[in-house]
């Protein structure tokens, strides 16, 4: 058989087709999963990192024994538990990142799907609950033998499923949370201090599913925060309990928030001349229209794929909508230090809730902010383990992404359920922490720990490769709270640089940046401060910001 000119192009395309089908989106697959301990004693499903590098860690009291006793054989008595009156377990830890080590920490009244905000003083101040733990605000201020303290009427409200931000004042603000359309203060300014209500989340409240509870806050540059449930936002001016936007509805006009559950994060802040000329927000995943619903019933919906980026500062903003390279529901976005955005955990169909999840996404994608639309989204290599409802994220100052729980089934189920109980704590290292990446990753040499606005910075570092003193930068990350997919308070911003980076030595340079200048856009406490190299970030560095 002779094949003519036309078949044998034809056949090329055929076979060209089939490999690309069959590569993924994007064949820069990359980044490595570690297994960092098999067994934390419960599950993840609340992280914060603090300024000494060790993460606190709580599920909820009120679900039988964990695999942790508390420390010296104490026991908790509760009479209001729903599982175990008295209970010799621990319900939180605290985790050590150099050491991979924990230790059981005691909280006493339910904090099961609550927030939290770090405190300008580095202790996380956590807010609300379930049960007899509805009320009450928690300080975790970590040391070797610190513990919670609780704070039995310290809301106004039960705050069940809200959301917390810090604010420029370093006071916390609470919104919402299940049937509460209103929010309140954390540390109040008086005792006469009333909760103020939000008609907003009265509008976008879906009676059977609800749809905007942990609603996506982030605090905009100009002081107001920008307000985002179910499927649209608001700029809204909480000292005068007032609306100042509404943003269009997103596309498609599917819920993005729990139990439809996307993501979403407020894109790096460039300062440029004191200022941030544009403040953006992308919001990807969640599941479509009735899935909640349609998941009970036993038919689980496939996952949306769409990702949503608003320009919030622009007069009249528009959605600008792009495709993920598969659907994710339950996914946790959260800022690289090098700007790119991390999408990881969740899975491709159902919703959050117990039992609603299904088919776990076990590859992260990286978003590459600067890349041409259709070539942004890059496919890492997949965990093993399935990460759906109550799995968390966090970032840690070597750059690693630190990833824990996933715990559909009451009574921490591990046997006879689809996905067990999960205790483990896995690390997710993106590409960037390649050893063959050593060469071009700047060590910071500079000791500050405290940085005044709008002051002058000098940061030293190494570089043992060539330095391109072109793509140096510096950036700060805020350490966050995660929990159901969102990380409250996640803020990235890139320093204005003062004069360039100089050399100042063999393999030794300087470069000189300006503290960001204001609490509207860096609330005071602690960051992250890494120098980036050609997209490798060094270690990161604890700064206060005041
Ligand atoms: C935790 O699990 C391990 C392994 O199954 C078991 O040996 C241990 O007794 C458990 N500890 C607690 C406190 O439940
Ligand atoms: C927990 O596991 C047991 C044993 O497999 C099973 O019978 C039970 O229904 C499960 N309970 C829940 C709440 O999932
Ligand atoms: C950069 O600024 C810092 C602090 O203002 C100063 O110490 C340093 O000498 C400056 N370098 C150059 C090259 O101007």
């Amino acid at each position: 058989m002779t094949l003519s000119p036309s078949d044998i192009s034809f056949h090329l395309l055929l076979f060209l087709i089939l490999i690309l089908h069959h590569l993924p989106p994007s064949s820069a697959a990359g980044g490595h999963w570690s297994l960092l301990l098999p067994a934390i004693g419960i599950t993840a499903m609340h992280m914060q990192l603090l300024p000494n590098d060790r993460l606190v860690i709580f599920d909820r009291t009120d679900f039988g024994a964990s695999n942790i006793s508390l420390a010296d054989g104490k026991c908790r008595t509760d009479q209001n538990d729903m599982a175990l009156k008295l209970d010799c377990t621990a319900h939180s830890v605290e985790y050590d990142v150099s050491a991979n080590s924990i230790r059981p920490l005691t909280v006493l009244t339910d904090v099961w799907c609550s927030a939290g905000s770090l405190a300008p003083d580095g202790s996380l101040v956590q807010t609300g609950g379930f049960n007899d733990g509805d009320h009450v605000v928690r300080v975790y201020r970590s040391c070797d033998k610190c513990d919670w303290q609780e704070i039995p009427f310290g809301l106004i409200q039960r705050r069940w499923y809200a959301t917390s931000h810090i604010l420029p004042d370093g006071r916390q603000i609470i919104i919402g949370g299940r049937r509460q359309f209103n929010y309140e203060f954390y540390p109040k300014r008086s005792s006469s201090e009333k909760a103020r209500s939000l008609p907003f989340l009265v509008q976008t409240y879906d009676q059977q599913i609800e749809n905007n509870l942990y609603p996506f806050v982030f605090l905009h540059t100009d002081g107001n925060l920008f307000i985002f449930a179910n499927n649209r936002a608001i700029l809204f001016d909480y000292s005068m309990n007032q609306v100042l936007k509404t943003y269009p509805q997103v596309p498609g006009g599917d819920p993005r928030n729990y139990p439809s559950t996307g993501s979403a994060v407020l894109l790096p802040l460039r300062i440029v001349q004191g200022i941030v000329a544009v403040v953006e927000v992308m919001v990807c995943g969640g599941a479509p229209k009735g899935a909640h619903l349609n998941a009970k019933n036993g038919k689980f919906d496939g996952a949306l794929n769409t990702c949503g980026r608003i320009k919030i500062s622009d007069p009249n903003p528009e959605w600008v909508m792009e495709s993920m390279p598969m659907g994710r529901v339950m996914g946790d976005m959260l800022l690289l230090p090098n700007g790119d955005v991390l999408l990881i955990n969740g899975g491709s169909s159902g919703t959050a809730g117990w039992e609603n999840g299904r088919d776990p996404v076990l590859e992260p994608v990286i978003y590459k902010l600067n890349y041409p639309i259709g070539s942004r989204f890059e496919v890492q290599n997949p965990s093993t383990v399935p990460r759906m409802y109550h799995s968390t994220a966090v970032l840690v100052r070597d750059g690693r992404v630190l990833v824990g729980g996933s715990n559909p089934h009451e009574c921490y189920n591990f046997t006879n359920v689809l996905y067990p109980t999960e205790l483990s704590l896995e690390a997710f290292s993106p590409s960037y922490l390649d050893p063959t990446a050593n060469g071009l990753r700047p060590k910071i040499l500079s000791t500050m720990t405290r940085i005044q606005y709008g002051k002058k910075v000098v940061i030293q570092f190494t570089v043992q490769d060539q330095l391109d003193r072109n793509s140096v930068s510096v950036t700060m990350v805020s350490p966050s709270f995660n929990t159901h997919s969102f990380s409250m308070n996640q803020r990235l911003l890139v320093l204005e640089g003062s004069n360039g980076t100089k050399v100042v030595g063999r393999l030794k340079y300087e470069v000189g940046v300006t503290a960001p200048p204001s609490g509207e856009i860096a609330p005071t406490g602690y960051y992250l401060l890494f120098v980036v190299h050609q997209d490798i970030p060094s270690e990161g560095v604890w700064i206060h910001v005041e």
